[in-house]
């Protein structure tokens, strides 16, 4: 079987750039897979399709033109990596996350991504879905307050100026819509080791998740 690594968490707790780290440090690929229900949140928009039409979105889900390559998205032919990452775009998926005929859809997706010599896979349900079966399931957390700085700071560097209290109420908000959902919620898988990285360094939670990966 293929290896696979879950990293399951909260918006805006540093999962993307643990799970990037611990591949390119193990060697082994890596699955964003907010980055899916994110890009069937703009195919939604681009074609017209509303956030709320489940057999749409689900048909728009399974097949989805999506394709990574050299760090940047392509939807349909079209540069999306800057799109994909907006504060709207993030709501959008969050807001058609919940439509069980989408999750449905983009499940064989993710677990196509699984190949040799192994997977690091972000997201919600990782260890409580997609990859139950997973030897390795980390649930990162970090504070409310830790978490708006962050993303302040991201878009800080994007030229874009925030509201850190205003970023801290939309991250929370995201967080009681997608713990909440009867789908897949935000949770912890039973066998999770639970990683708040309020006060570590990116390199300190690699070296942590790598040392239980060794154990
Ligand atoms: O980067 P951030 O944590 O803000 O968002 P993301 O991981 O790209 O996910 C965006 C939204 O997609 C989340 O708020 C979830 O509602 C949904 N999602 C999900 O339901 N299941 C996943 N495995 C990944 C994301």
């Amino acid at each position: 079987a293929v290896p696979v690594i879950c990293i399951d968490g909260p918006t805006a707790s540093g999962k993307g750039t643990l799970a990037a780290a611990l591949a390119a440090r193990l060697g082994w690929h890596y699955l964003d897979s907010g980055a899916l229900y994110r890009a069937t949140a703009l195919a939604a928009r681009q074609a017209g399709v509303a956030l709320d039409d489940e057999a749409a979105l689900a048909r728009l889900a399974a097949a989805l033109p999506l394709r990574f390559e050299a760090g940047r998205v392509w939807l349909d032919g079209r540069d999306v990596s800057e799109a994909l990452r907006s504060e709207q775009t993030g709501m959008d998926a969050s807001a058609l996350a919940p439509l069980p005929a989408v999750r449905a859809a983009l499940l064989n997706l993710q677990r196509g991504m699984a190949r040799l010599p192994g997977l690091v896979a972000d997201g919600r349900d990782m260890g409580t879905v997609v990859f139950a079966d997973a030897p390795l399931k980390v649930f990162l957390t970090a504070s409310a307050e830790t978490r708006a700085e962050r993303r302040y700071k991201q878009l800080a560097a994007k030229g874009i100026s925030a509201n850190i209290a205003r970023l801290r109420d939309d991250l929370q908000a995201r967080d009681a819509r997608d713990a909440s959902r009867a789908a897949a919620p935000l949770k912890a898988a039973q066998d999770a080791l639970a990683l708040d990285n309020s006060c570590l360094s990116i390199e300190q939670s690699v070296q942590q998740v790598l040392d239980w990966w060794q154990d």
